[in-house]
């Protein structure tokens, strides 16, 4: 169970910042909002893709035995018969009579036995109107084609693995990949939670970064029997973490108690992160081991086999699958919440909000700014600018104190401000600041690209 953190609750702060500064809006807010679904603002999309990006570059590009794969997101219903998401993907509900509020059969708030004369509901606090608890499946339901009929279900996919598992032997005899090999893929998936909230931490409509590694499930293969590979891959997940910067005093493992697991897992660890305040520890990623689960059901839903035939061996086998599987948004509140700080500044009244993101997924690289409106400074930082822009992004600014400009970068987490001062027209330099220490040094402008590329990248 999640406890309480040592570490502070900055939510509502944070949630102030990512609107105001342009990296989280909710959805259709003019209409008063849909619940629990968020839009990524032109900052925070910058900051959900360098995420996402780092994660295909680990996952896909930086290994040779990881395939990626884009699957649709409306799949054959059966697809989710086979899963056992029509059958177990569910939450124990009850419903008051009264105020017809819907809860979730483990809120604590509900005092009693839901079903019985004393159960109060916690909204209205009448006694005796809440029904027993019913299963409710978390899938959300559409029509596909022209007739609305129980035929034409479809379900928004409730994870991206099964598009994974279906084109299994798509993937593997076309890239002629050997076991063991995975694959990946990043996409939107869908779950009509009950109790959504904590702001993007658990919302109705999200990105899973996901892959499915297939392993021999009798002997070992790339010289790792199936669970030496389920330890590798929680390991090698943490690590992906730490390389985001989360502090590791932050990130625990869990493992899943049998009543704890998946319908589909033999055996489960979450990675958590600790969010501060009440929400505390709780799972970003989970690495499961899915034994055979998913690839038999599909063989036998489908008729179709699913198996791996093993040349040298001559033999056939389906393969067990370790999964590990990273909710893009959750994450990014991780990385937020972890760079969130606020600062007093050696030798300033004001303070100010920072937040320390790492370099390679701050959205604006650089700020650039000319000290003052004139003697040429603005076409330089303009020109600069410019010339740095088609590197990597940058924001041009030149209203207002320095000291406010910078302020407005910190709090976006630019690692490095660019200013252009009287220096700059007689010696070509420029002061580069560093977000996190404060140091200025100078740097010549046509060297800035070079020396913000170098900090990137050994960042
Ligand atoms: N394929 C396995 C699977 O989907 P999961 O533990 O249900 O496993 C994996 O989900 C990750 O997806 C979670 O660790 C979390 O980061 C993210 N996730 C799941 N439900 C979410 C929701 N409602 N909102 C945001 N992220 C969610």
């Amino acid at each position: 169970m999640p406890s309480a953190s040592a570490y502070p609750d900055v939510m509502e702060k944070l949630v102030s910042l990512c609107k105001r500064r342009g990296f989280i809006f909710q959805s259709s807010e003019i209409y008063g909002g849909t619940g629990s679904v968020w839009d990524y603002g032109p900052l925070g999309v910058e900051l959900k893709k360098n995420l996402k990006d780092r994660w295909w570059h680990a996952m896909v590009r930086a290994r040779d035995d990881i395939e990626g794969l884009d699957a649709a997101i409306l799949m054959h219903p059966r697809v989710w018969e086979a899963s056992g998401h029509v059958a177990g993907f569910t939450d124990p509900l009850v419903d008051c009579t009264n105020c017809k509020k819907r809860f979730r059969a483990d809120e604590p708030r509900i005092k009693g036995e839901p079903g019985t004369p004393e159960a109060q509901c916690p909204a209205c606090g009448m006694k005796g109107t809440l029904t027993a608890a019913r299963l409710f499946n978390l899938m959300f339901k559409t029509f596909m084609g022209p007739v609305e009929d129980s035929a034409a279900v479809v379900y928004l996919r409730p994870e991206t693995a099964q598009g994974i598992y279906v084109n299994f032997l798509n993937v593997q005899q076309s890239t002629r990949q050997k076991v063991p090999f995975g694959i990946a893929q990043i996409g939107k998936a869908f779950r009509n939670e009950i109790t959504p909230g904590n702001f993007i931490f658990r919302t109705r409509e999200f990105e899973q970064m996901e892959m499915q590694f297939f392993v021999d499930p009798e002997q070992p293969s790339g010289g790792r029997s199936h669970l030496e590979w389920f330890e590798y891959w929680r390991d090698q997940r943490r690590q992906w973490h730490l390389g985001l910067g989360l502090d590791p005093a932050r990130l625990e493992f869990h493992e899943h108690t049998p009543e704890e697991r998946a319908h589909y897992a033999r055996a489960a660890f979450d990675i958590q992160f600790d969010f501060g305040g009440t929400l505390g520890f709780q799972e970003i990623e989970g690495v499961h081991h899915r034994g055979d689960f998913d690839l038999g059901r599909h063989q036998e839903y489908s008729g179709k086999k699913l198996e791996y035939f093993d040349q040298p061996a001559n033999r056939r086998y389906v393969p067990y699958v370790v999964e590990t599987s990273v909710g893009a948004d959750r994450t990014t509140l991780a990385v937020l919440v972890n760079a969130y700080r606020e600062e007093q500044v050696e030798g300033e009244d004001e303070g100010r909000t920072l937040l320390a993101l790492h370099p390679s997924l701050a959205p604006i690289k650089a700020g650039i700014f000319p000290l003052v409106k004139k003697d040429g400074m603005p076409e330089f930082a303009t020109k600069l600018a410019a010339e740095l822009r088609a590197a990597f992004p940058v924001f041009y600014d030149e209203s207002g104190a320095i000291g406010r400009r910078y302020r407005r970068q910190d709090e976006v987490g630019t690692p490095f401000c660019l200013t252009v001062d009287g220096q700059t027209a007689q010696d070509g330099t420029v002061t580069v600041r560093d977000r996190d220490t404060l140091k200025q040094e100078r740097v010549a402008a046509d060297r800035v690209r070079a020396y913000i590329l170098e900090r990137l990248s050994t960042a």
